[in-house]
């Protein structure tokens, strides 16, 4: 397994087209079918101007003599409007959890947010994520609400935000 430092980013470096495709992959592995994104879903999210990115890349776990690619590793997608953001995708590869990759992805993001005027950054989380309710409570994210049955099946989502002021 590649060490931490080997990892290139977090950076916000221009993302291809072609990229749509590892990330969505990504995040389906990450999320599961049912609130996974497809690539052309991906595509069109990483296409608008609202749009803000961070990835680490890296090489992945290889079978022992085989040639791996550089793919994406962890990445948190946002979105800007006025001078609030909302978090519509924070992933992780399960082989690189618990590293502390999603804290810098959210550190670096609020650092970037809060230099661009924005000053809340919001998101919702299936009530059931009990690890990523921990990550963005360690994170200073608070709850602000609750979507009772926003998720199919009719789990609740329970929204967080965080002022950046400070950041
Ligand atoms: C949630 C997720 C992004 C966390 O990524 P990660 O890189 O493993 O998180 P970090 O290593 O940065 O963890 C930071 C802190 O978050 C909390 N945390 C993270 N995973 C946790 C877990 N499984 N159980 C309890 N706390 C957890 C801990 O406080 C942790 O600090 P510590 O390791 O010093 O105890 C990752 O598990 C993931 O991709 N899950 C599936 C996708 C998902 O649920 N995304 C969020 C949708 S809103």
């Amino acid at each position: 397994m590649a060490d931490i430092e080997d990892l290139a980013g977090p950076g916000t470096g221009p993302l291809h087209p072609s990229d749509a495709a590892a990330l969505a992959s990504l995040h389906r592995r990450c999320m599961g079918a049912e609130d996974g994104w497809t690539e052309a879903g991906m595509q069109r999210l990483l296409a608008a101007e609202a749009a803000r990115i961070l990835c680490f890349w890296g090489v992945p776990d290889a079978p022992a003599g085989g040639h791996a690619g550089i793919e994406p590793l962890a990445f948190v997608l946002a979105f800007v409007a006025a001078d609030e953001a909302e978090i519509l995708g924070l992933c992780v590869a399960p082989d690189r959890r618990r590293q502390g990759l999603a804290r810098k992805l959210l550190r670096q993001l609020a650092e970037d947010l809060a230099q661009q005027g924005t000053d809340w950054v919001y998101l919702e989380v299936r009530a059931s994520n009990f690890a990523a309710r921990e990550l963005y409570r360690q994170a200073g994210f608070v709850e602000t609400g609750r979507r009772k049955g926003y998720y199919q099946g009719a789990e609740d989502a329970v929204v967080m935000g965080k002022q950046l002021s400070g950041a």
